[in-house]
């Protein structure tokens, strides 16, 4: 299979339609295992995807210690052709809680150096602030990155759940590849706004969330139980009612995968996938038959009857429950 590809923004690198989030690998979803992780990033790779996501706070440098794993026992080509996206700025404590962002210049290099160092590679493709910090001009953070791209350590700056206003300002300062942020069949608050402004710019949008976390996955049941150190366990869309009524949105889904013979997470791949070519889906996956699925997901074509259908199963506003909890939602300046 030949992958396809997307060109990140106007001036930003081309990469694999799907990227992976390596996210869940370390951090947020409950326990992950080491092997089948690095497995799972050697298998995107053999099947044409470039595009490795991470931030340097999953898991504490666990995911970008993995990567570096994964990349160093690649063969040679694979790792050649990976692109590493790294999302910085998240402070944490010992005890793994989260205590604010650090935007400042002197921390963007900082955080820079100690992420090169765990990866094991001398540049970072696309580096990005995960959320605004409200105590710093965003000017001044993109302007950190210019400079280590002048320096070589980066190649391209993102940005990470910010809104419009935002996007123009750190576009002023240099040229943005894509805009990281939330995006899928039941979180669609970026049609509004953000959309149009990425795209009069010239930005694309590498989504994740595609799946909702799993809950639109196909596989997520009712009566799943949740460890302590899953994000899906304080997540509103995964309590009580929101979650029967969420759930309730997949059954309608499920019956247009069967009718059109592919599974529940390949439709909500694929419809994001169909939304432009500006959009590039991050798929969550940490196992190698989660990744073989998300992959089938370029197979399946959306005619206008299957997007109207769609739109009927899953109406744009139809999810029961915000997308993080109260006080994360506060950091984001997408949602003001
Ligand atoms: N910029 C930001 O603020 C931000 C925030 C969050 C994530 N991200 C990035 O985006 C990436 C993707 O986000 P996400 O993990 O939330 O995305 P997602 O694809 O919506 O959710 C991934 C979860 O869905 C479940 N799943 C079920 N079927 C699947 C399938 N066929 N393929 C993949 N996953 C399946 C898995 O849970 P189980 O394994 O438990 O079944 C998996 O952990 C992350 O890894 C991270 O790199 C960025």
């Amino acid at each position: 299979m030949t992958m396809r590809t997307r060109t990140l923004g106007t001036t930003g690198p081309q990469v694999s339609a799907l990227g992976l989030g390596c996210m869940g690998m370390s951090a947020l979803y409950g326990d992950a295992d080491r092997a089948e992780s690095v497995a799972t990033i050697h298998a995107a790779l053999e099947a044409g995807v470039t595009l490795l996501d991470t931030g340097d706070f999953y898991g504490m440098g666990h995911n970008e210690l993995l990567i570096g794993e994964a990349l160093r026992t690649a063969p040679a080509a694979r790792r050649e052709q990976a692109l590493v996206s790294v999302k910085f700025g998240a402070l944490r404590g010992p005890d793994g809680g989260w205590t604010g962002y650090d935007g400042r210049p002197a921390a963007v290099k900082n955080f820079a150096a100690y992420s090169l160092q765990r990866l094991g590679v001398d540049h970072i493709d696309v580096y990005r602030i995960a959320r605004l910090d409200p105590d710093v001009p965003i000017e001044e953070t993109v302007g950190a990155i210019a400079e280590l791209i002048e320096q070589g350590y980066v190649r391209h700056v993102g940005l990470s759940e910010v809104g419009a206003e935002t996007i123009r300002r750190a576009a002023a300062v240099a040229p943005i590849a894509d805009l990281q942020i939330e995006y899928s069949l039941i979180s669609r608050g970026i049609e509004e706004s953000i959309l149009p402004t990425t795209r009069e710019l010239g930005i694309s949008v590498t989504a994740y969330g595609v799946l909702s976390r799993g809950l639109i996955s196909g596989h997520f049941s009712r009566d799943r139980q949740l460890a302590a150190n899953d994000f899906r366990a304080y997540s509103p869309r995964f309590q009580g009612d929101n979650l029967q009524h969420n759930l309730s949105l997949v059954d309608a889904l499920r019956k247009i995968a069967e009718q059109k013979g592919v599974t529940v997470a390949q439709i909500a791949i694929a419809w994001v996938l169909s939304r432009g070519e500006d959009i590039v889906p991050l798929i969550g996956a940490r196992t190698r038959e989660r990744l073989d699925e998300s992959l089938g997901a370029l197979d399946v074509t959306l005619d206008e009857a299957d997007l109207t259908a769609i739109e009927q199963a899953v109406p744009a506003d139809a999810a029961a429950g915000d997308r993080y909890p109260t006080a994360a939602m506060a950091h984001l300046d997408s949602e003001r």
